[in-house]
């Protein structure tokens, strides 16, 4: 199997309620497999960084911060990076380059900046969102090339 960016080395697929306590869960699994890679330690905590809000924002804004619905995340660990999908069947968002805007959040007591910090951690970002259906969120990160497969 192959992608634009490189030769898929290794897949990861979790999926997990959308309680907040699972946002940590996302974030350690991702880290696990991101170590598998030539990585500094800048770099996963930039990856740690960015899940960790993609995640968030799936069980905070998709869900409502309530139990009650399925977040997924994908890792495709690639030759030359790492793509990581975070994936609701939530309430979608209804303008996403509205969204996207630094600062911009639909909750006062929010920062308004997960998606800054994903923009800015990773080399490419792309949402797609369906109102009443969900959100995706691919992130892609080049990482130093693999030598080895282990
Ligand atoms: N998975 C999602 N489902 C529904 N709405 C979302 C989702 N992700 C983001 N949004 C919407 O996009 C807005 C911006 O998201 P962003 O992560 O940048 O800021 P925030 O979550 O509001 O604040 P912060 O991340 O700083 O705590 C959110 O306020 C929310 O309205
Ligand atoms: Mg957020």
């Amino acid at each position: 199997m192959t992608r634009g960016n490189g030769e898929v080395l290794n897949t990861m697929r979790l999926e997990f309620l959308s309680l907040p306590e699972n946002v940590g869960l996302a974030r350690v699994a991702v880290a696990a497999l991101a170590a598998q890679a030539d990585i500094t330690l800048n770099e996963m905590e930039e990856i740690k960084v960015a899940v960790s809000e993609a995640v968030a924002n799936a069980i905070i804004h998709g869900y409502g911060g309530e139990p009650r619905g399925w977040v997924r995340v994908t890792v495709n660990r690639l030759q030359d990076g790492l793509e990581i999908i975070v994936e609701d069947d939530g309430k979608g968002i209804p303008d996403i380059a509205q969204a996207m805007q630094p600062a911009y959040s639909t909750d006062p007591e929010r920062m308004g900046l997960g998606f800054a910090f994903m923009q800015s951690f990773m080399d490419e970002l792309e949402v797609t969102s369906e109102e009443g259906r969900g959100t995706r969120v691919v992130m892609r990160k080049k990482l130093n090339p693999s030598v080895t497969t282990a």
